[in-house]
């Protein structure tokens, strides 16, 4: 008892030094909504050290109910003063809100300015959670690495994901079991799969910008909306590539569409911290969750029926998938994984080939060598004109270096995903400091890949600094051995690392440099200009969604390409 007292003691008196400090602010709280509230937390705090059972009631009822969901974070945060040895919090006003602000507008300058004051490893709080950031390579070793026991992605991300792509999937079920379930997406995705991509990649691009430009005169400019556009053509060539033919043929009706929107709008930041508000939103994502798992099992039924195994699609690899213990995934399973791929894949890579789309804007010169690669590698010379190049093939399109490099420089200037999070589920020790149960812990690729020491002038566009380089891309296993780790000690790291190393990153290079290769083919596009300024429009980061995007206005001035 002696400790709980203590630690009770301590924990009010930090309270009390902390209300102090904030009401000259003028805070407007009310007394005696402050003392509920604290009466709550410290009875939480307290039950939870000595776990009598009375104690173990209310914890869970904090814990879980959802009414209570804030009081847990708050818990959390009180019980960080009794904890020593934590990493140094930033500095906020508001209570509760903390740095959530600040973070939101721009979390990559928000964590570069709190990296410069306060070192690698800082907490801060967002939303009444505590978010702990370990920075730099041993950072992003620590977290890519971190163990089960101590820290988890389901604990941070289930709230988000489950009700997105459904049960018995990912963050729903043991991690083991999500490691074999990744592991079937791998095995389907075979290189004789891959071949087979490139002609439906390349023909659904053509088609697509076919439809797109098609009025348009020789010598006309156009303008278009650069991430709408993208995202089309990532969903017709992902889903007609992963998700099998019937799935495309029911986006060109519309169905799919519907669905796939409803599902998406469902994946919100804010389903993280309010997963219990009756949204009309989640209802719909729900509906949409139902419906495509019907979708995918009435696909799986007529295939069972056709004894389809030609196909080489993601569905037909997991219809075929079988766990380490012989038990087969169910029906609704395979559906849940192939929703899971569909929306992992999507903003993506979208976003991936709208920035290179504005790099390559201001950068003719590189387009020009990227032409010269593509026609280096099909025709043998340099100089074949664009109109008159070959279909790319799968190995053909692997020897296009250079566009491998625009792609990763694209990446790490304008990392899909910025924050990467891990929920601590036991108090975990890192360089001596304590990050105590309840805290996210999180990884912040792009912070890495701004790092001056490494990338010299880290804003410039400069594809050659990669050339040579296989750093932070690579193979999930190399004959059989995981190289994730080894590569988590890496200030490039934009897919990730570790056991939940992305399994798309190779369909993602095939998709997003065929997707570039065809567009800067047939035509040139430029910046927009600027009515207000006249200065060429390049936009900012749009931080807003779970994906880093262009920010609106994001056009592209687009002519057909000349036939010399
Ligand atoms: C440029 C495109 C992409 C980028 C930048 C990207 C990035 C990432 C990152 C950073 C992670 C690690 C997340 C974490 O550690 O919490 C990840 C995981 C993953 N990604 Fe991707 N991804 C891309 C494309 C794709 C595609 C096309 C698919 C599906 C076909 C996909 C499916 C997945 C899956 C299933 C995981 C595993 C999640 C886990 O194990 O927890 N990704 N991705």
């Amino acid at each position: 008892m002696g400790v709980i007292d203590s630690a009770i003691a301590s924990t009010v008196k930090q309270a009390v030094d902390w209300y102090a400090a904030n009401k000259e602010s003028g805070l407007p709280y009310a007394i005696s909504a402050l003392a509920v509230l604290v009466v709550v937390v410290f009875w939480s705090v307290s039950s939870s050290l000595n776990a009598t059972s009375a104690g173990k009631v209310w914890t869970n009822i904090i814990a879980y109910s959802p009414i209570f969901d804030q009081f847990r974070s708050a818990r959390v945060t009180l019980k960080n003063y009794i904890i020593q040895n934590l990493p140094p919090t930033v500095k906020h006003i508001l209570p509760f809100f903390g740095n959530t602000i600040e973070y939101g507008i721009d979390p990559v300058k928000f964590l570069q300015k709190c990296q410069k004051e306060y070192g690698d490893t800082f907490t801060f709080l967002m939303l009444g959670r505590m978010m702990t950031f370990t920075l730099g390579p041993d950072g992003n070793h620590f977290l890519f690495n971190v163990k089960l026991k101590d820290a988890t992605a389901e604990g941070a991300y289930e709230t988000l994901t489950v009700p997105v792509f459904g049960k018995e999937v990912v963050y729903d079920v043991p991690n083991s079991l999500f490691m074999e379930q990744k592991k079937f997406v791998k095995d389907a995705l075979s290189t004789a799969a891959f071949k087979s991509y490139l002609p439906i990649i390349t023909y659904e691009v053509k088609d697509y910008l076919g439809s797109v430009f098609e009025n348009l005169q020789a010598g006309q400019e156009t303008e278009i909306e650069t991430f709408q556009t993208m995202s089309e053509l990532t969903i017709r060539t992902a889903a007609h590539c992963l998700m099998g033919k019937e799935i495309r043929d029911g986006l060109r009706v519309g169905s799919v569409t519907k669905l796939y929107h409803d599902l998406d709008a469902g994946f919100r930041p804010i389903n993280v911290f309010f997963k219990w508000l009756p949204l009309p939103a989640y209802f719909a994502r729900d509906k949409a969750n139902l419906e495509m798992t019907n979708l995918f099992k009435t696909i799986m039924k007529k295939r069972k029926a056709e004894n389809d195994t030609e196909t080489l699609d993601v569905l037909n690899g997991l219809m075929r998938a079988e766990y380490k213990d012989g038990s087969k995934p169910s029906d609704d399973a395979i559906a849940h994984l192939m929703i899971a791929l569909l929306l992992g894949g999507q903003h993506t890579s979208s976003t991936t080939s709208s920035w290179i789309l504005f790099e390559l804007a201001r950068r003719p010169d590189v387009v020009a060598d990227l032409l010269k690669e593509q026609s280096m590698v099909l025709t043998g010379k340099p100089d074949t004109p664009p109109h008159l190049l070959p279909d790319l093939d799968y190995e053909s399109l692997r020897k296009l270096t250079l566009m491998d490099c625009v792609m990763k420089e694209s990446l790490r200037i304008h990392t899909p995903i910025h924050t990467i999070m891990r929920f601590v589920e036991n108090d975990v020790e890192y360089k001596g400091l304590i990050i105590p149960k309840g805290h996210f812990v999180c990884a912040a690729p792009q912070v890495s890949h701004l790092t001056e020491s490494k990338f010299p002038e880290p804003y410039k566009f400069d594809p050659l600094r990669h050339l040579g380089s296989d750093e932070g891309s690579g193979e999930w296993t190399i004959n059989g051995v995981d190289i994730a780790q080894k590569s988590a000690r890496s200030l490039f790291l934009p897919f990730g690392a570790g056991r939940h190393r992305c399994i798309g990153e190779q369909f993602a290079f095939v998709q997003n440099k065929t997707i570039v290769s065809l567009f800067i083919r047939e035509y040139v596009h430029k910046l927009p200009v600027d009515k207000k300024t006249g200065q060429t429009w390049f936009p900012e980061p749009d931080y807003t969604s779970l994906i880093t995007i262009p920010k609106v206005p994001r056009n592209l001035l687009v002519k057909k390409r000349a036939e010399a």
